[in-house]
This record gives structure tokens, sequence and C-alpha cells, in this order.
């Protein structure tokens, strides 16, 4: 018998409320109103229109050509699937390179139903962040990885490994804070980062491939469905146990994330 509750408007002060009792939040990837509405009402606290949909949607081997039209149009589906879930969307690759751009942009997201804008970077995106907060547009600060920078940082590899890259990435996530996020999300670092950044912020922090500590856990849908063609070492296919199809394999992921079941010790970077 399922027992998972349903999210009801899930705010920035849900999370907030969820980090200081010490629990845990679920988020996902959603691309459509189907699934939206899937994720939602398996309990699914955030879900994030990612310009991963890129990869996994259009089939492009990174995420640099999706673009602002792409977005907003995914971002109208989520919305109409939504059943009270945080709405996150990404502003993608070159859409927030200059301040009157950037605030074009993320208030088209906002207009097509996202709660919330996520923006790549680290200490460049202090003043993007505050111009959007100033402004009634809550900031989630994606560092670690970023996708966006793939041809900068030169592939798809774990960030903050070394001493001076980690003191670097805790710096600018204090930065990011200061400077009005609301949500961190780490990507790919080693798990005693992702740790040492959630208890020095007051925000929440959301990890993908950053271990059990952060507060927030997140992953592409099509990686926990098992449907990517790569699978790195952070991922979970959680449909290959579900008794209950794609519904079912959503809800133990949020159980996992929940109990702190996942990640495990597998899925990490040390
Ligand atoms: O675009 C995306 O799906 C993301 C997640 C990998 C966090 O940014």
């Amino acid at each position: 018998m399922s027992t998972h509750k349903t999210v009801s408007n899930v705010t920035l002060t849900t999370l907030l409320g969820i980090m200081k009792r010490g629990e845990k939040f679920a988020c996902l990837t959603a691309y459509d109103a189907c699934f939206a509405s899937i994720l939602s009402e398996v309990g699914v606290e955030v879900l994030l229109v990612g310009d991963s949909l890129g990869m996994v949607i259009q089939g492009h081997d990174s995420t640099l050509p999706v673009t602002m039209d792409d977005m907003i149009y995914h971002t109208h589906c989520v919305k109409r699937g939504n059943r009270g879930s945080l709405l996150m969307a990404d502003l993608p690759f070159m859409s927030y390179a200059s301040e009157s751009q950037t605030l074009e942009n993320a208030a088209a997201l906002m207009r097509a139903g996202a709660h919330i804008v996520k923006l790549e970077g680290g200490a460049w995106i202090a003043n993007t962040t505050r111009l959007l907060t100033e402004r009634g547009i809550p900031v989630c600060a994606h560092m670690g990885l970023t996708p966006q920078s793939v041809n900068r940082i030169g592939g798809f590899h774990v960030q903050g490994r070394d001493t001076e890259q980690a003191q670097l990435i805790i710096e600018e996530a204090q930065m990011l804070e200061a400077s009005g996020a609301n949500i961190l999300l780490l990507e790919c670092v080693p798990k005693s980062l992702a740790k040492t950044i959630t208890e020095s912020v007051g925000i929440p922090v959301i990890g993908i491939g950053a271990g059990p500590a952060t507060t927030g856990q997140i992953m592409v849908l099509h990686d926990v469905l098992g449907v990517s063609p790569i699978t790195p070492r952070f991922v979970k296919n959680f449909l290959k146990e579900s008794d209950n199809g794609i519904p079912g394999a959503i809800e133990a992921y949020v159980k996992a994330v929940h109990g702190s079941s996942f990640p495990g010790e597998e899925h990490c970077f040390n």
C-alpha cells in the first residue's frame, strides 16, 4: 500500500522549516505536465525544469544549445501538471550575461510559472543574485560542477577535490548567501566539502553527487528511471526495484531521501 503524502504548496519557508528541523527534502527534474503531476502527487518537494532537458529530451551532448524559448515552453508544461511542489526553472547558458537580459529572462520564467530561478556560477553571479532577489525573484545558486561551463572546466568532472579549490567554493557559497541566494545547489563535489558548506550557511543546500549531508537531494528524472544513456557514480535507478512502475520508483526515491538512505556511500565522491 502506498503511504506517500502529497505535497501541498511548498514554498521557500517550507524548505527552511525542513532544514531547521534537521529533516530532508526531495527534488527531481520535470519537463512535462504528466510527469510533473506524478512527481508532486507522490511528494517531491521541488520540481526543477532543468536545462538538462537539452541532453535528456533534445539529445544534445551538453546543455549549451538550450534556449529561453525552450525553458519557457517546458516551464509552462510543468506548471500545468504541478500539484503543489515548488517549481524551480533554470536560466540557460548566456541568458544572464547582462543585467537587462537577466531581468527580462528571469521575469519570463516567473511569468511562465516558476517560483524560483536557478543560475550557475560562483563569485561572478553574486551581483546577479542581488539584482534578482532585490526585485523579488528568488535565486538558487548552482555551484561545484556547473555544466554550462563544461568547455572551460574541460569535462564533467568532480570539483573541489584539492584544498585550494574547496576553500574557494566555501567562500563563494558564503558570498552567494550574503548576496541574497535563497538556496544553494552543489553538483559533484566531495561529500566532506558539501557537509562543510551545508553546516556553514543558513539556507537550504541541495546536492547531486554531493553526499548525504545536504538538506535536499536532486536527481535527473531520467536517471531515477534508468533511461539515461550514461550512469554516473551518484545515480541510482529506482525503477528496477519498484513494484508499482513509475509512481512506485518516484515514491521510493522520495522515501530514501527523507529517510537518509539515499545517497549511500557508493554514490559519493570522497
Ligand atoms: O539541469 C539540471 O537538471 C540540473 C540538475 C543536474 C541539478 O541542473
